[in-house]
């Protein structure tokens, strides 16, 4: 017996090694471990998506689209999300069609962009609007989820194990044709499968399928997962399992007590779409997603998706689905940093593909780059009668697209912050040798005057900052040496493709307040990049 697993699990090792070198021998995009994230590596090295999503309608029409591709340039972009729906590729049971994906890839290669792929299948905001009528129309077959009082929802239920395979079959169709389309150009670098699920309305599903699943013990599968992970398990997750005793057997209700509902939607939710994204990647493997509806202040679930890929979920979702790589919050929440930073715990990749468009896009962009974010991606980037050129995300994204190769160097290693700030606002953080105390003052390049920037340390007393609208200083941690100065200081200008020094800095340049040559301030109305080496003394 004991041979027999020793024997199955150096097969497995050995197959998923010849995977992932067989991904890299054929440059399939894929994620590798960088620090306790991921990277997606793309020929080699590390790609970060500085994207935009198109609006939910835009990707239905070729015509429409042929508008929107000369815009996107305007905006610095190097990745486009865009939907690809159910009901768009399977217009009829078994009949396939691709035409528009293959002139969205065509497109996108015409206009030097890569494409992150949404797969509008069974849902799309926690409803079931997307599926072909062919499916939405034949409730016997395909079942709904129930409400309390037993009325169909506008939802397909996650316990049709029919819409399962139906969709499982769809998504897989179409995996393979991207993979013969592109499996050489790699265009398309990741896919999101199916958007913001979970159910709304209610808690959970009240089907008799659902019903009979409730009454059921909790999965050893998931059981066995959290025992497993106890030590690294998300705080706000773990408090739900020890307010009911930390029991590791029994039904929903005696294990997760209120939270019942939510963590056996999440469950649930998470098995189907596990289902849907095997059945893609066994035909072409690239990096996948679920994106998040977020939770937030008073809402509860069923205010927002129960049971969708929240942050606190994210023990739940990585024990359902093993064949998704990332769980992906949009972000349309004030408190931006903070969900970043939630959504980076548990190893799982930071991945933003849909957030707010205003103005205040610009300097999230900053921190998220710095936190490690695979793709960062304003929704509705197509909307251009709100959204005229030259906008403030235009000229960051212009900005970070001259500063990736620090970004693809430094992300993950430790030597790298960003931080977003408000006028007025001061923080305090250790790089390198020092400790930098950064002093945010407005911005008036942007409307929302607030602060963004990057410090990378490239060595432990050299550092690059870039952003607008702070000063940073630079603190001596030495005791015999407790003074830090200045040695030189320069503003860094992209020329032929380098970053090259103009400006040497010093008094107003690298002075805060009434003590001088201590650090480096970034002008309130530019973007700019600079760097600065430190020294201490006596
Ligand atoms: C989140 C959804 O995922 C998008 O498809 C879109 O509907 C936006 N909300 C609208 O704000």
């Amino acid at each position: 017996m004991g041979k027999r697993i020793v024997l199955l699990t150096v097969i497995s090792l050995l197959f998923l090694t010849c995977r992932i070198y067989g991904q890299e021998n054929q440059g399939i995009p894929y994620l590798r471990k960088a620090g306790t994230m991921k990277q997606l590596i793309l020929d080699g090295k590390p790609f970060i998506m500085l994207a935009g999503e198109v609006h939910n309608s835009s990707s239905s029409s070729i015509a429409y689209m042929d508008s929107v591709w000369p815009r996107m340039v305007g905006f610095h972009l190097n990745t486009l999300l865009v939907p690809v729906t159910w009901e768009m590729v399977e217009p009829e049971d078994g009949n396939f069609n691709f035409t528009i994906v293959d002139s969205l890839i065509i497109k996108a290669r015409e206009f030097d962009l890569h494409l992150v792929v949404l797969w509008f299948g069974t849902w799309k905001n926690a409803c079931s609007t997307y599926p072909p009528l062919w499916v939405r129309k034949n409730t016997e077959r395909f079942k709904r989820a129930r409400s309390v009082r037993g009325e169909n929802l506008n939802a397909i239920s996650c316990f049709s194990e029919e819409a399962n395979e139906a969709d499982a079959k769809a998504f897989a169709s179409l995996m393979h044709h991207i993979g013969e389309f592109d499996g050489k150009e790699h265009t398309v670098l990741a896919v999101q499968v199916e958007n913001e699920p979970g159910l709304r309305y209610v808690s959970r599903d009240y089907s008799p399928m659902a019903e009979a699943a409730f009454n059921k013990p909790v999965p050893a599968q998931l059981m066995d997962f959290l025992k497993k992970n106890r030590d690294i398990l998300i705080p706000e997750f773990e408090e739900i399992w020890k307010n009911n005793g930390t029991k590791t057997r029994g039904r929903w209700t005696e294990i997760f007590g209120k939270d019942a509902d939510e963590v056996f939607m999440a469950w649930y939710t998470g098995r189907y779409i596990d289902k849907v994204a095997q059945a893609g990647k066994a035909e072409y493997p690239l990096p996948m997603y679920a994106n998040a509806w977020l939770d937030g202040g008073k809402a509860k679930p069923g205010d927002y998706p129960s049971g969708g890929p929240i942050a606190k979920m994210i023990p739940v979702w990585q024990a359902a689905a093993p064949h998704l790589d990332m769980l992906a919050p949009d972000i349309y929440r004030a408190d931006f940093v903070n969900v970043c930073d939630a959504f980076s715990r548990m190893g799982n990749p930071l991945f933003i593909p849909e957030t707010s468009f205003g103005p205040i896009a610009a300097e999230n962009v900053f921190y998220a780059a710095a936190k490690g974010a695979i793709c960062f991606s304003p929704f509705a980037i197509d909307n251009i009668n709100r959204v005229p050129l030259n906008t403030p995300l235009a000229e960051s994204y212009h900005l970070l697209s001259k500063f990736m190769p620090y970004l693809q160097e430094y992300q993950h290693t430790g030597k790298i912050i960003g931080f977003l700030g408000k006028s007025g606002d001061t923080k305090q953080v250790k790089l390198g040798n020092y400790l930098l105390s950064v002093s945010f003052t407005g911005n008036s390049f942007n409307i929302d005057s607030i602060s963004c920037g990057i410090i990378i340390a490239t060595s432990p007393d050299e550092f690059i900052a870039a952003g607008s609208g702070y000063t940073v200083t630079f603190i001596s941690e030495s005791e015999s040496k407790p003074h830090a100065e200045v040695e030189y200081a320069y503003e860094l200008v992209h020329k032929n493709g380098q970053w090259v020094r103009e400006r040497r800095l010093n008094g107003d340049e690298t002075g805060r307040g009434s003590i001088h040559n201590i650090g480096l301030r970034m002008e309130e109305t530019k973007l700019t990049v600079k760097t600065a080496k430190i020294f201490c003394y006596d």
